[in-house]
């Protein structure tokens, strides 16, 4: 079975983050984040993946390659955006699609039972199932409501007001090739906004998904799921967690500094002592002085926090940044790559710090 992932977007809300790396290769829990999704598919007899890239594709290919644990990765790139179902149109197109492909999201931490969703769809009939995950914020999503035989009644994407169901799309498609030939080539195609409302009352069924579902794509929900990650809830391939629930790779030097609860230490990063870093992420190569405190933050790559800094919760600090001594990075704050911060500085809450457009 082939899976085509849709790995273009630029990953706005993720910024600073990735405006130097890109979300689909962001590393979570210290972990290209595509890995996590490519087990998932894998352990649902995915052997063929076709990897839709355009923002920073370069930086895709150079870290996941040709080939991953057995499965071929292919390569469809485009120079302008095009949408949700133009790029599934394109690899039509270009003749790598086979008669029913699954289509998903490349943002998506999830354990669903694609092998459940496919045998649904083909019990039902369906031209198109799409696997539903109930949240308790639906404004974010598209809202899905279905009768009880599974059949799509209407697909309400970002819409306002009360939701007739908690049933989300969760970006998770099973597409007959039928459909793939009607999206209008050599343009920008949503699925959610034309072509999925087309198809409500012809053959759109949708699949409810039990199990553990999240959508990366904010700061917030990329630490909740590297929470999850460290707790278990959803299954990984990754390391043991030590005693405070944390994972440190491989070249850190912690000496006398207090890491932990729930935190991730990439590679050759360095805490001072009496620092804490808790709760937070530290891409690798990073830097935190002595007495410094990181608490619920994201520090991109070769991030220095000087000494008796202050780096307060939902902050999140672009690569390369330096927080200067004593500085404090108020919650919620972002600070551009590159961007220094002086010492004793404080950045207020909310606020985002921007480079200069070309030192980015
Ligand atoms: N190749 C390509 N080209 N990929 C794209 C493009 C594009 O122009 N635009 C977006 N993508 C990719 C993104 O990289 C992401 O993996 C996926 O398509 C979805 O885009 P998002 O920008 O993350 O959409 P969203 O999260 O706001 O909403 C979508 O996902 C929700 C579930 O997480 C919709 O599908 C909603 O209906 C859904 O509920
Ligand atoms: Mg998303």
């Amino acid at each position: 079975m082939q899976a085509l992932v849709l790995a273009g977007g630029e990953g706005t809300r993720l910024r600073p983050l990735t405006y130097t790396t890109p979300k689909p290769v962001m590393p979570l829990a210290g972990r290209p984040f595509l890995t996590f999704m490519l087990d998932w598919a894998h352990s649902h007899g995915v052997d063929e993946v076709i990897l839709s890239c355009g923002f920073m594709s370069d930086d895709v290919k150079r870290v996941l390659g040709d080939i991953y644990d057995g499965m071929r990765l292919r390569y469809v790139i485009e120079d302008e955006p095009l949408g949700t179902a133009g790029p599934v149109r394109r690899a039509f197109d270009e003749g790598l699609l086979d008669e029913r492909l699954f289509v998903l999201n490349g943002d998506v931490l999830t354990d669903i039972d694609l092998t459940g969703e496919l045998a649904q769809h083909e019990h039902t009939g369906a031209r198109v199932t799409l696997a539903l995950h109930p949240v308790d914020d639906t404004s974010s999503y598209g809202v899905v409501p279905t009768d009880s035989d599974g059949r799509v009644e209407a697909f309400l994407e970002k819409t306002e007001g009360d939701a007739p169901t908690n049933r989300i799309n969760a970006g998770a498609y099973v597409l007959e090739r039928e459909v793939v030939e009607a999206i209008p080539p050599g343009r920008a195609v949503s699925f959610e906004r034309e072509t999925f409302p087309a198809l409500v009352g012809d053959g759109l069924y949708g699949f409810p998904a039990a199990g553990y579902w999240i959508d990366i794509g904010t700061p917030e929900r990329y630490l909740e799921a590297t929470w999850d990650l460290l707790a278990g809830r959803v299954g990984s391939r990754l390391p043991p967690r030590d005693e405070t629930g944390s994972l440190v790779y491989e070249g850190c030097l912690l000496s006398g500094a207090h890491v932990g609860p729930q935190a991730v230490l990439g590679r050759h990063c360095s805490v001072g002592s009496d620092a804490r870093v808790e709760r937070s992420v530290l891409h690798d190569r990073v830097v935190v002085g002595a007495d410094a405190a990181v608490v619920e933050s994201v520090l991109a790559t070769r991030v220095r926090v000087g000494a008796n800094a202050r780096v307060l919760p939902g902050a999140v600090v672009g690569a390369g940044a330096v927080v200067g001594e004593d500085a404090t990075i108020g919650e919620g704050a972002r600070v551009d790559p590159g961007v220094e911060i002086e010492p004793g500085a404080r950045v207020e809450a909310g606020d985002f710090v921007k480079a200069p457009e070309a030192a980015r």
